[in-house]
């Protein structure tokens, strides 16, 4: 059989980070994808050894690899040792910016006894501005007159190519729905930008219903009707919060994955679960993998693995075990039985 291999850097991180990796790397394995891996070691740990996170040539490497597989980052709960922040700003946005991983892809899926139950939605995030991109400073810090400034970036540039992808995505759905969550009637400069680009991208593409909702309203309609929504093309902050509701009334965010995208291909696209390190259950055997392992279904998808993708997705969705009993091994025995 002639096929493709791809090369991809592995950043299993701190935590659970690489147990659920490697997992995630086996069930691919296992679905007759070939990959050859590069381990990095980055996150907390590296950082308290060697005192920083992502240096310029790591940065330049990973941009070069087929895709990255990235675990978790952080250190464990109580451990104050790094300022909040050092870690997410210096290898997450880092990597988001020095890539340009305009897109960030969450797709969900309501899990059996979730609020969303049966609902399969996605959230299309902008992910190199916004208030992400850090306008702003301090004058006369700490004294009575301190002020702090913190702006939001929103380029015609930006929010087009993150609208584009969002439709390109809704029209290839069974219902081809998109929704723009804003706050246009308050952040009235970008919400006019959004606004307008949703409207005349919306125009290239007449099979994609179009709505808006304030952000403050998504919130309760996520929890009230999920079954509204298909696409939810938003900013980056309003993006990130929506995301860990989404996670939420899905089923957890133990079940949510993540995709950084490049979608021109100029540089690597960045695969995570959204869940954190939990350290807690680290070497336990306990860490559930699904997010991982959904991760690494997009990152399939995006490598052009159609197939492989989809009977991986097919075997998650299919998959009903007791995570807690099974526990990391017995997970992914379940999930390689199935594909
Ligand atoms: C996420 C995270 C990050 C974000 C943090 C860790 C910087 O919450 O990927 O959703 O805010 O984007
Ligand atoms: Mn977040």
């Amino acid at each position: 059989m002639n096929q493709r291999s791809y090369r991809v850097a592995v950043l299993g991180g701190d935590g659970i980070g690489p147990e659920v990796t490697s997992a995630a790397l086996e069930v691919v394995n296992a679905a007759g994808v070939n990959i050859a891996t590069t381990t990095y070691d980055v996150g907390a740990a590296r950082y308290l050894r060697d005192g920083f996170v992502l240096d310029d040539e790591t940065l330049e490497q990973l941009g070069g690899f087929d895709a990255i597989l990235l675990g978790a980052i952080g250190p464990a709960i109580g451990d104050t040792r790094i300022p909040g922040g050092i870690l997410e700003r210096g290898l997450l946005l880092r990597l988001r910016f020095g890539l340009d991983l305009y897109i960030n892809y969450r797709p969900f899926q309501g899990v059996r006894g979730s609020i969303a139950q049966g609902c399969e939605f996605a959230i299309v995030r902008e992910n190199t501005e916004g208030p992400y991109a850090g306008e702003g400073g301090v004058l006369r810090h700490g004294t009575a007159h301190e002020v702090a400034t913190q702006g939001s970036v929103n380029t015609r540039f930006g929010v087009e190519r993150c609208v584009r992808y969002a439709f390109e995505r809704a029209s290839k759905l069974v219902e081809p729905r998109l929704t723009l969550v804003h706050k246009t009637n308050v952040l009235t400069f970008a919400g006019e930008l959004w606004s307008r680009v949703v409207r005349e991208i919306g125009a290239l593409y007449p099979n994609v219903q179009v709505d808006y909702n304030h952000v403050d309203a998504a919130c309760i309609y996520l929890v009230e009707n999920p079954q509204r929504y298909g696409i939810i093309v938003t900013d980056n902050l309003f993006g990130d919060i929506l995301s860990d509701l989404a996670g939420a009334v899905t089923g957890g965010i133990g079940y949510a994955a993540s995709a950084n995208l490049n979608p021109e291909r100029t540089s690597a696209s960045l695969f995570e679960p959204v869940h954190g390190a939990a350290h807690d259950i680290a070497g336990t055997g306990k860490a559930n993998p699904l997010a991982a392992v959904s991760s690494a279904v997009l990152m399939l998808e995006h490598l052009g693995e159609v197939e492989a993708a989809s009977r991986v997705a097919r075997a998650v969705q299919e998959f009903n075990g007791d995570v807690a009993s099974l526990g990391t091994s017995g997970i992914t025995k379940q999930l390689m039985e199935n594909l």
